[in-house]
């Protein structure tokens, strides 16, 4: 299915032949994206490029126990070298300037910065430090994320996001980092992705630590939120000047007939990978339905934790990649089934820009105090190869583009959207998926490090540099 090229090509050419003339990326004349305030950036995760895993004190992290077990991981990749980032974080961030690109996302390596006791690690937070500072020379205006999935080991040998405790050190670690880094982050955001670290990491056991309960999956949540409602006033007193939020992945699901059972599975999916994260943190409250899907998995919630959940946001990061049809189970749950004939990326995940919009659009009726909102993650993997000195990431390109359309009808539809971050900066460790899924906007050669940057970056860096002109 992921490396179905047929599909891909048949489902593409009607979109990228519209108008053959026309630049294959540039938004509509009308469109919110050439507004100046409208930030167009791109973003990494610590452990899918810093590699240097035994470097300058850092300490393990659940995915290099996790990518160092034999199966979990496609051809048996680790992070241990991934773009050697940490070496050469100079020349990515000179590519990203000269790209244009005038955001950057990228995440902490928790492990990096500070031992088992808390002591801080001078030498992982000076790294941090460099890098944002150079950041901020440049002009390029940083959004940090303090987790993006690399656990320490050593948290997670006494029970992980099991272990309420977790979330009182997570608080600590924020803290550290908004001390140490205040004045250079201009958006921080508590945890990326909620979600996968829950439910692939304890739900299903296809992430680190792999381990697979469904209750499981409902405690680790509560505590990775607990984690970040925590952590909001701290970093809320240590950073006043910064914007403070987190980061959701979002899922569409659509129901495969117009029967009640299938509408009401479609509900459930988005239940599932929606208000999950999004009612606690914006209502205060576990949606009732997630407990009719899973039945028997409620998390012990103490008094008062569904009020330091539901810390008022100063944004919401939304990562979106694609829709998933499903029809019911025939019992309370949903099962996917694959729409034929429907392009997908290489990850086999189905291109569709609408859902995204519709997401969007439908949150603003859901969520009354919906904050504003930065698409942190958008993008595809695609087998890219470099020809001659070039990667012609034709899909990227018209992905990309019908994505961000998406992303201004939804503004034209009232949803306050900020700003679109790509996934990502440069082709790297895509989780269980290894080396062999290329998200990246810059190619990457594994064996020799060199970067190419793709037509896809070109053609953003030739939109920003017309906007620049513009404005
Ligand atoms: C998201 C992750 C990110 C990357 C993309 C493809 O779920 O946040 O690290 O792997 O998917």
């Amino acid at each position: 299915m992921a490396n179905d090229a047929s599909a891909v090509s048949d489902a593409r050419s009607p979109a990228v032949s519209d108008n053959p003339l026309a630049d294959p990326f540039s938004p509509s004349a009308d469109s919110a994206l050439w507004r100046k305030n409208f930030l167009l950036g791109a973003a990494t995760a610590s452990y899918q490029i810093e590699g240097a895993v035994n470097e300058d004190g850092r300490l393990p992290s659940i995915w290099d126990t996790f990518s160092a077990t034999p199966g979990k991981v496609l051809a048996g990749d680790t992070g241990a070298v991934a773009c050697d980032h940490y070496h050469r974080w100079e020349a990515d961030i000179d590519l990203l300037v000269s790209l244009g690109l005038e955001g950057y996302r990228l995440s902490i390596a928790w492990p990096r910065v500070m031992d088992a006791a808390g002591v801080p690690n001078r030498k992982g937070l000076d790294f941090y430090k460099r890098l944002l500072n150079r950041l901020k020379e440049k002009g390029v205006t940083t959004f940090v994320t303090l987790y993006h999935w690399d656990l320490p080991q050593h948290l997670e040998d006494r029970g992980g996001w099991l272990n309420r405790d977790t979330a009182y050190r997570f608080v600590d670690y924020a803290d550290l980092m908004s001390r140490e880094l205040a004045g250079t982050v201009d958006a921080w955001a508590t945890l990326n992705e909620p979600w996968c670290s829950a439910y692939l990491g304890y739900g299903n056991g296809h992430h680190a630590p792999g381990l697979a309960d469904g209750r499981f999956a409902t405690q680790a949540m509560h505590h990775l939120l607990l984690a970040h409602g925590l952590a909001i006033p701290v970093l809320r007193a240590n950073d006043p000047a910064s914007q403070k939020g987190i980061v959701a992945n979002i899922g569409r699901g659509t129901a495969n007939s117009g029967s009640a059972a299938d509408q009401r599975a479609a509900h459930l999916f988005e239940v599932q990978h929606n208000a999950w994260i999004l009612d606690p943190l914006l209502k205060g409250a576990y949606s009732r339905d997630l407990f009719e899907l899973w039945p028997g998995t409620e998390p012990l919630v103490l008094d008062g934790d569904m009020q330091t959940i539901a810390a008022p946001l100063d944004f919401l990061g939304i990562n979106y990649y694609f829709r998933t049809n499903v029809a019911s189970d025939g019992g309370h749950g949903f099962r996917e089934v694959p729409l034929e004939g429907v392009e997908r990326t290489q990850m086999g995940w189905e291109v569709h820009p609408d859902g995204l919009r519709d997401l969007l659009t439908g949150f603003r009726s859901t969520y009354h105090n919906l904050p504003p909102i930065y698409i942190t993650e958008n993008g595809m993997a695609s087998d890219d190869k470099v020809i001659d000195g070039h990667v012609d990431d034709t899909q990227r390109i018209s992905f990309l583009k019908r994505h961000l359309a998406a992303v201004d009808q939804a503004i034209k539809a009232g949803v306050d959207i900020r700003g679109y971050f790509l996934w990502s900066l440069m082709d790297n460790f895509e989780w269980a998926f290894g080396y062999e899924r290329r998200f990246g906007v810059v190619h990457v050669d594994y064996s020799t490090q060199k970067r190419t940057v793709k037509r896809s970056a070109e053609l953003v860096a030739k939109f920003l540099k017309e906007r620049k002109a513009r404005i």
